[in-house]
């Protein structure tokens, strides 16, 4: 059965949700799900954006016949051709094969290097500032590239203002039959699986974000709609989610706030990082958020990371190294390159207390742009009443940064 919705008069979602994939790029859980959206014009010529995960393509090709009702697919708009959105493209050509498929050179040869049989249809490459005619529209296409592969663009239609982000203003989650963030509590529901989404996968490329943000600027006012390729469509408080997008791709906090990640073998040191947490309330920060890197995915770490302002890294020493979990984290953070963040340190070791030092030598090293405090709570085996000042003074220069 179909299940399409307009998003205006003549362009339809033809995409689809997926609730049965548990990691998206098989590493990130994605328990809320995701939607793989394409989009259909009914113009003078009939134009598919995209297409979708190749689980998803039945549901994708019912869509479309549907609202063809007889005519033959004109154009295919590749705009990106990761397989969760180019997966499908083979088979578009195998039922519409006098289709013209748009899209940039890299991305041609991604189809080639993916063994899609192209070479046989009309192909029309583009560059930036290229623009087409469908009829009543004309779009106009515009380079995005690693945001996130480095073939994508992004489509502006100039007849309605509909903007084709690919996979810039996306989220994790399934749209469930909420087509418009507007439809739904998008800064309750939705929002950390958007910035999940936005950090983990984009995260890297921060400065290529900012680029494309910078050339939409230039037609903002012209902006009516977003139609992203995953997640809810925007035509409401479109600055709203901007904003977001901005503080993420330069990295910088969109809260003052305070993150306690801690690894605990025993429960010390996470008995450490709760009297931490505690003290900070006690003198008024109360935005403070504790995560056991054992037991959060590190996606969500992450996506924490980018929110708040301060994060404090509480580890025992493993095998005289930071323990692994907590490595793993930071080695996300460095992949990822977050920047602009204060940090605080509280180390525990029975024997060899190294976790601090070598933490510290991570962020001054291998992040860039980072603060360090330097009062640092030191800990063998557990936290006894004696480091009640050393917890204190830890706590206090927390609040003194947070409220500067
Ligand atoms: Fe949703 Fe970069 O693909």
């Amino acid at each position: 059965m179909y299940c399409v919705r307009n998003v205006t008069d003549d362009l339809y979602w033809v995409g689809a949700n997926d609730h049965r994939l548990a990691l998206f790029e098989n590493i990130f859980p994605i328990p809320r799900g995701v939607s793989y959206n394409a989009y259909l014009l009914l113009d003078e010529k009939t134009v598919l954006f995209d297409t979708v995960d190749w689980s998803a393509c039945r549901q994708l090709l019912e869509n479309v016949e549907h609202l063809l009702d007889g005519r033959t697919l004109d154009y295919l708009v590749v705009n990106h051709m990761e397989p969760d959105h180019g997966a499908s493209v083979e088979e578009i050509l195998l039922r519409y094969p006098s289709v013209k498929v748009i899209s940039t050179e890299k991305a041609f040869m991604f189809m080639r290097q993916f063994g899609f049989d192209i070479d046989g249809h009309e192909l029309i490459e583009v560059k930036e500032g290229d623009t087409q005619s469908f009829g009543r529209h004309v779009v106009t296409f515009v380079a995005a590239p690693m945001v996130h592969w480095p073939e994508a663009m992004v489509t502006f239609d100039t007849t309605n203002g509909v903007l084709f982000s690919a996979d810039a203003f996306g989220s994790f989650g399934a749209l469930d039959g909420k087509l418009f963030a507007d439809e739904v509590n998008f800064d309750r529901d939705w929002i950390d699986d958007a910035r999940r989404y936005l950090t983990n996968i984009v995260g890297k490329y921060g400065p290529h974000v900012q680029m494309l943000l910078k050339k939409a600027a230039g037609i903002l006012d012209q902006i009516k709609f977003i139609c992203p390729l995953h997640g809810p469509v925007w035509r409401k408080d479109l600055m709203y989610f901007i904003d977001k997008y901005d503080h993420w791709s330069r990295y910088e906090p969109e809260e003052k706030g305070v993150m306690i990640a801690y690894a605990s073998m025993y429960g010390n040191t996470e008995a450490a990082a709760q009297a931490l947490a505690g003290k900070l309330c006690e003198k008024g920060v109360s935005n403070v958020w504790l995560y056991d890197v054992s037991n959060t995915h590190v996606s969500q770490l992450i996506s924490e990371t980018f929110r708040l302002s301060h994060i404090v890294l509480a580890s025992v020493t493993y095998n005289l190294g930071i323990y692994p979990v907590m490595h793993n984290y930071l080695m996300d953070m460095k992949a990822l390159n977050l920047q602009n963040r204060t940090f605080a340190i509280i180390e525990n070791g029975s024997w060899a207390v190294k976790s601090g030092d070598l933490m510290q030598k991570f962020i001054d090293e291998e992040l860039k742009n980072m603060t360090v405090l330097n009062e640092r709570l030191s800990m063998a085996s557990a936290l006894l009443p004696d480091k009640a000042a050393e917890l204190g003074a830890l706590a206090d220069a927390i609040v003194e940064s947070v409220n500067q």
